[in-house]
């Protein structure tokens, strides 16, 4: 839907301190060795609230002999950072790539061994000075397996990514604990086995509080960004955007329409762009950053201010980003469904539009599949929806359980959501289960 909004008048002129408006911050990558920069630091200081070592935290660097720690340039980015109010991510503790040779070499219990000592001597080193911590970045394969991807970690067990979160979180209990991974902007399989992790931890009790989508993008942005953001963010952890970078001649509407999705979810906390200037960027060539090559602010600039400020240009992937304009409304509780199961809905509204999420709870038995029917007002249709698949977008809607949300224990919830246009006030859902 293309709307146009006006930037109120209390717009922030930066990106972090617009940001900072809409509760979340704005970040960069830093490379210590650019600090001495002088156009670099300018912009890094005026306009962002948080940081992510592009390097300088990873095994290679920080433990470049076993047992031997450096945290020198690490360090550099902390200070910055920390002298001026912006917070700091950590990236990353456990990685396939940037493995110092002695790790490439190890395998097995000696690995893990080594591993798990690392995840503890720089989670504690750091110690109350990292906002997130990136404690497993890339452990997914790509394409349509939705499993792990093969690596020297993954050969240790398959326990290694919930090991590593107990041990980083044991080490700072104080830092938020992120998976990390890319070509999971959209719903996908990759971002759908992470998406079922996530749930199996939050289930088991493995520390884990938020997944970043690195988005480095080209000219483009799923159409269910938004959707998969929100899908994550039902479980129960924050979602950030922790690597943005986008390329193309559509670059100034897509980076809009990756911050309004962020902000249109309450728990997308920030958004991070991965490097400053366009000469910074690892895309070599490819200019997707918003800053050009000599620190002048590029239309993408203009178009995520505006965003960020509520307001900007046409943007059609996205909905509207008006906040709720009545308190998110919840059904009254449950009745019991006819075949084991209950489904309740919290609605956020807003003039027009609502997100609805729903909860699907299996009752005293085990269930293996589920139904829910959900009667839409006269108005109301669907635009997009997650982890369900249903059978209309108007009237009495059905929705039904997606491969890997049919089976719920007894008692245990799973859930679905849709967004749409129209006016909604409540919405009475039956469950039933197979
Ligand atoms: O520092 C050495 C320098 O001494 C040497 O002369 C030079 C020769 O090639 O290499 C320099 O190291 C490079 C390093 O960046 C610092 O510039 C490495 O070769 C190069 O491989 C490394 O690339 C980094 C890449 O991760 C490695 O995988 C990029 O800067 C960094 O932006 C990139 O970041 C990753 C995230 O961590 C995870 N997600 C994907 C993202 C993009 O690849």
């Amino acid at each position: 839907m293309a709307m146009l909004v006006t930037a109120p008048a209390s717009a922030g002129t930066t990106l972090g301190a617009s940001a900072a408006e809409k509760g979340r911050y704005f970040g960069t990558a830093v490379a210590a060795h650019k600090l001495s920069d002088n156009t670099y630091v300018t912009i890094l200081n005026r306009e962002f609230t948080s940081v992510t070592a592009e390097n300088e935290m990873k095994w290679d660097a920080t433990e470049p002999s076993r047992g031997t720690f450096t945290f020198t340039n690490g360090d550099r980015i902390v200070n910055h950072a920390r002298q001026r109010g912006m917070a700091v991510r950590g990236h990353a503790l456990l990685w396939h790539a940037q493995q110092p040779g002695w790790a490439q070499s190890l395998s097995g219990s000696a690995l893990r061994a080594a591993a798990m000592n690392h995840v503890t001597q720089v989670a504690t080193y750091y110690r109350g000075k990292i906002h997130s911590w990136d404690v497993v970045n890339e452990a997914f394969a790509d394409g349509s397996s939705g499993g792990r991807r093969d690596s020297n970690l993954q050969r240790t067990g398959n326990d290694w990514i919930e090991v590593a979160f107990r041990t980083a979180r044991a080490a700072d209990p104080n830092a938020k604990l992120c998976y990390n991974d890319y070509n999971t902007d959209g719903i996908n399989a990759k971002s759908t086995g992470i998406y079922n992790m996530v749930r199996d931890f939050k289930a088991r009790g493995v520390p884990i509080d938020c997944v970043g989508l690195q988005s480095h993008l080209s000219n483009s942005v799923p159409s269910d960004y938004q959707a998969n953001i929100q899908r994550f963010a039902d479980l129960g952890v924050d979602v950030q955007i922790t690597e943005l970078d986008i390329s193309g001649s559509n670059q100034a509407n897509v980076y809009a329409s990756v911050t309004r999705a962020c902000l249109a979810v309450s728990r997308c906390t920030g958004i991070t762009v991965w490097g400053i200037r366009d000469s910074d960027s690892w895309r070599t060539g490819q200019n997707p950053l918003l800053f050009d090559g000599s620190g002048n602010k590029k239309p993408a600039y203009t178009s995520t201010l505006d965003a960020l400020n509520g307001g900007g240009t046409t943007v059609p992937t996205t909905p509207p980003t008006t906040p709720p304009s009545t308190p998110p409304a919840t059904t009254p509780p449950p009745t019991s469904g006819p075949g084991g199961c209950t489904a309740t809905v919290s609605l956020d509204t807003w003039t027009d539009g609502f997100v609805a999420t729903v909860t699907v709870t299996a009752g005293a038995s085990a269930i293996t599949s589920w139904r829910v029917t959900i009667p839409l007002p006269s108005g109301a249709t669907v635009t997009n929806s997650w982890s369900a698949t249903t059978t209309g977008t108007t009237g009495t809607t059905q929705w039904t359980n997606v491969s890997y949300n049919g089976t719920v224990a007894a008692g245990q919830s799973t859930g679905f959501g849709f967004q749409g246009t129209g006016t909604v006030t409540g919405l009475n859902p039956t469950c039933t289960a197979g």
